[in-house]
């Protein structure tokens, strides 16, 4: 205790006696400015960016926090707007593939009721990682998962697909192997013994035409194999599986991450009728009556419901009703899918902290933040990852030390002020709710369309819930301007392992 205190007081004088050298040097800018002025209009125009910098070397400028909000900032009447425009849209995708929504039928019709059990192997492909997992259900809602990861390296994402596939059946081999009791002579005889299911999260845009048959519509969040859009997944990780001895593995369920999630979370939770992924991407799955869902054929008379993908991501690709400003354009034009995702890229982990570059640039580039320049760092795209931010909104120091580490350590900027750190923080708070409440719209419209609004549990997994600070407060924040008292009876719940867990739940509700 004594010795944070002691901390806590050194870092106080610390930051009053820095505060006010860096005054000083501020004070003695402008005056050289000024003097210059007298010979040269240039430098009046200079001046003038410099000056309004900040109010002082600890206060940003108002104006420059003004015109960043008015960007920014979403109010309840927007998101009333988009929650409508949504609704629609999800009718209009329900109906035909005429939608930005793409409404897809996962095949999963039955929820768990906990007794599913069994051992069944999945493989979960996300944005950033590839998981291999063994998934024991226990009959009693509980599970056991022992599982493998590796990171998906900029240069497999974009590798032609046959040989990303080929890793993905390499990292099964080494896992199967590993788990076997003791060290064996022939592993893949033995491993070929025994009749895997498994069940496959492939968390891209995907035409499912049945449980275990889907085609790639688009890549997203940096991918870019060849030979993938438009070809049936699963039997192009069946034929790789194969290719590397592994036969006797069937692919019995593919899975995307939302209907995944939603059907763990159901697995312990059972009020829960949607599951949302906040992380890398973004995207929702809900439970929808099979006879909304007009342009699924085939229908099965015993067939009530069925969880629906709604591929969020693309929503208002038209631009028609989300408000987008010059740096959400930026950041659109720099990835690849131009035009494609747009409310993604609003949203999700992969894109967040580009948008905070993109504005951080500009600002240097009109004097009002960083008065040393941008580092080389600073201009190089995907720089600034989102999780700074959360470590930005996370620095509740006097004089922003962590953000200062951020920007200065890890980014190189070669000199901060207090009035550029709190500029940045207010940055990413920015973009932090923006983000948050769109998200919050999405649920909104979602819930509202279900006709749900009397209570339903969302389960919601993905980095941006469970670790950015303030992300969850502020969806319910924007759930209650929007749903008024109805929001109170809308859970959102951190679910867990949606990806592997939910994948061996489909694959065993599959063989009801
Ligand atoms: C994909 C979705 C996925 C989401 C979350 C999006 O980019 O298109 O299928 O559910 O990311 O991982």
């Amino acid at each position: 205790m004594t010795s944070n205190n002691t901390n806590f007081l050194l870092g106080l004088t610390t930051g009053i006696a820095l505060c006010s050298a860096a005054f000083t040097v501020y004070a003695a800018t402008v005056i050289n400015n000024v003097v210059k002025d007298n010979n040269n209009f240039q430098t009046i125009t200079a001046t003038a960016a410099i000056s309004s910098t900040a109010i002082n070397d600890s206060t940003p400028s108002p104006e420059t926090l003004e015109r960043l909000s008015s960007m920014f900032a979403i109010n309840s009447d927007k998101l009333n707007q988009i929650v409508r425009h949504f609704v629609s849209e999800m009718k209009k995708g329900l109906n035909s593939d005429k939608s930005g929504l793409l409404m897809i039928p996962s095949h999963v019709v039955n929820l768990p009721n906990g007794k599913e059990h069994g051992s069944f192997l999945a493989l979960d492909l996300g944005g950033t990682n590839f998981r291999v997992c063994e998934v024991l259900l226990d009959g009693h809602s509980g599970a056991r998962v022992r599982q493998s990861k590796h990171t998906v390296t900029d240069e497999q994402k974009a590798l032609p697909g046959d040989q990303l596939f080929d890793f993905f059946a390499q990292c099964v081999t080494n896992f199967l192997i590993e788990g076997l009791a003791s060290p064996i002579t022939n592993p893949l005889a033995e491993i070929a013994k025994r009749h895997w299911r498994l069940g496959f999260t492939f968390s891209f845009a995907t035409n499912q035409v049945a449980i275990a048959e889907g085609y790639l519509i688009l890549w997203n969040k940096g991918f870019s194999n060849s030979g993938v859009i438009g070809a049936n997944v699963v039997q192009l990780l069946e034929a790789a599986l194969k290719r590397a001895g592994l036969a006797s593995i069937t692919v019995t369920a593919l899975v995307n991450d939302t209907t995944g999630t939603l059907v763990s979370h159901a697995y312990v939770q059972p009020s829960t009728r949607v599951g949302v992924i906040l992380g890398t991407g973004t995207n929702c799955a809900y439970v929808e009556k099979i006879e909304n869902i007009t342009k699924y054929k085939n229908v099965d008379p015993n067939v009530k419901e069925m969880l629906v993908n709604t591929e969020w991501g693309a929503f208002d690709d038209e631009q028609v009703i989300v408000p987008r400003n010059k740096y959400d354009v930026n950041v659109d034009r720099s990835m690849n899918g131009m035009g494609k995702y747009t409310f993604e890229k609003l949203i999700s982990g992969m894109y967040l902290g580009e948008i905070v570059r993109f504005v951080l640039v500009d600002l240097v580039k009109t004097g009002e933040i960083f008065s040393a320049g941008a580092s080389p760092e600073l201009k190089m795209p995907h720089s600034f990852e989102t999780a700074f931010m959360s470590r930005i909104e996370r620095d509740h120091t006097l004089d922003l030390s962590d953000t200062r580490t951020v920007l200065e350590n890890m980014l190189k900027i070669s000199r901060t002020t207090l009035a550029d750190r709190r500029l940045v923080k207010s940055l990413c708070e920015l973009v932090g709710k923006r983000s948050a409440r769109l998200s919050a719209a999405g649920i909104a419209a979602v819930v509202t369309k279900m006709n749900k609004l009397d209570g339903c549990t969302v389960g919601i997994d993905g980095s941006l819930f469970e670790l950015y600070p303030h992300y969850s407060n502020r969806m319910r924040d924007a759930l209650r301007e929007i749903l008024g008292l109805s929001a109170e009876y809308i859970v959102l719940e951190q679910a867990r392992d949606g990806s592997g867990q939910g994948a061996a739940l489909i694959a065993a509700l599959a063989e009801k």
